[in-house]
């Protein structure tokens, strides 16, 4: 049975005596939500590009193709409109998105921790580390800051802002919760992940076509978690996914592959057509360096949560690594309703598939299944590759 939590001493405690794991998820979408079928019509009127008529039958083809549903969305049209500086191709407009993510990022991340806290059931005072992750809306003092004020956190927190890193901080925020956790007996690490298209956001432009692939493709949206070791039964803590190991990969000359840059006409994304092939061809290698010390090797035996980055990479890496269908069912139903929302995305998923296996009557939070593995990846490219376990549904 673990120990009592006891914040005041938490600086002088031992390390865990457990694995991390996640005691409760939280998550948000702005109520705006557009329509993938309607998405071109809605994106070539209000850009005023209506004429651009090729480039709109393109558009609509890559929509089509994208097996998202719906996104969500922190700008809504009344915005759009009332500056249009954010609907011409890379005019000046970084003062206005950064604005409007400094100031809604926060808010969306809140949105998300308060679910998390009610779950968890705590008192918030017990909250002793805070990672919060964007890649949208930098800030001095971050966005961290602003959200121990919203929620009112103890002010002795320890925080850790990552910013601009891109979507594989999914998988990254669960591996710095795992090493904070299970670095001090008692330590409860609230991760929040809040990202926005507001800086992304743009008109449509016939010399740069790739730029409507990151127009079909990303979505906003919020997920928190918290994590810690050794959950205290009597205060009915409760974990639904053990984090087993962690770990973080760069892969050789892929630079090119997935690139954001930084500018006054906000951040332009590149996803070189490559992409989902590095990715599946890159995955085997992390899978076996994960699973060979616990003697499994069939990828069907164990449940999936993979960054739903685009349908491509989820019909390739499927192909490749011979999967079930079944197997990245949740992250497609992760990128059909909400697109992709970069670092929320695995989030959304975990949560996704506790709740399913709960209502399936499956016998573990994991589909049923005892181990399974998350995949982020991004920028880099960088693979973070997670190994989870499952607990009993009782
Ligand atoms: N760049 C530019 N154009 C592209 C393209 C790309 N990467 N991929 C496809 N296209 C174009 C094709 O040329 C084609 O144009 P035409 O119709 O004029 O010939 C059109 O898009 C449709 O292509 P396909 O018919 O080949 O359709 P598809 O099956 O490839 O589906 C897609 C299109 C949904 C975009 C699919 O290619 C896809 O899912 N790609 C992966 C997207 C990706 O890279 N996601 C990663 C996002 S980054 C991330 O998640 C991490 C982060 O840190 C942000």
């Amino acid at each position: 049975m673990a120990s009592q939590v006891s914040p005041p001493s938490i600086n002088m405690a031992p390390k865990a005596d457990g694995f991390a794991s996640i005691l409760a998820i939280g998550r948000a979408n702005p109520k705006n939500f557009i329509e993938q079928s309607t998405f071109p019509d809605f994106f070539f009127r209000v850009t005023n590009t209506e004429h651009m008529v090729d480039l709109k039958k393109k558009f609509q083809r890559i929509c089509d193709k994208t097996s998202i549903r719906k996104r969500h969305f922190i700008w809504n049209e009344e915005l759009l409109t009332a500056n249009p500086s954010l609907c011409t191709f890379m005019g000046n407009s970084l003062n206005l998105r950064h604005e409007v993510a400094v100031r809604e990022i926060p808010k969306l991340g809140a949105e998300a921790a308060t679910k998390a806290i009610q779950e968890w059931g705590q008192p918030k005072s017990f909250i002793t580390h805070l990672v919060f992750c964007t890649t949208s809306g930098m800030d001095l003092p971050g966005a961290d800051y602003q959200l121990t004020q919203i929620l009112g956190l103890n002010l002795d927190i320890e925080r850790v802002m990552l910013h601009q890193q891109g979507c594989f901080l999914g998988g990254t925020t669960l591996r710095l919760a795992k090493y904070l956790a299970e670095s001090r007996k008692g330590a409860r690490v609230l991760v929040v992940c809040a990202e926005t298209t507001t800086e992304f956001f743009r008109a449509p432009s016939e010399e740069h076509q790739e730029d409507l692939v990151t127009q079909s493709l990303f979505g906003d949206g919020a997920s928190a978690l918290i994590v810690g070791a050794d959950p205290h039964e009597g205060a009915r803590e409760r974990a639904s996914f053990i984090l087993v190991s962690s770990s973080q990969v760069l892969l050789a000359n892929s630079a090119h592959a997935i690139t954001g840059h930084v500018s006054e006409g906000g951040i332009k994304a590149t996803l070189h057509r490559d992409v989902p092939q590095i990715i599946s061809n890159n995955l085997g290698k992390c899978l076996e360096e994960a699973f060979t010390p616990l003697g499994i090797s069939d990828w069907n035996s164990i449940f999936w949560v993979l960054h739903p980055g685009g349908r491509a990479i989820l019909d390739q890496v499927e192909e490749k690594m011979g999967l079930e269908p079944e197997k990245l069912l949740i992250s497609r139903h992760v990128l059909l309703e909400y697109g992709n929302m970069s670092s929320v995305c695995v989030h959304f998923a975990l949560d996704e598939m506790r709740k399913r296996s709960s209502n399936e009557g499956k016998a573990t939070t994991g589909e049923g299944l005892e181990w399974g593995v998350l995949f982020g990846f991004g920028p880099g490219l960088t693979i973070e590759t997670v190994v989870l376990r499952s607990v009993s549904i009782s």
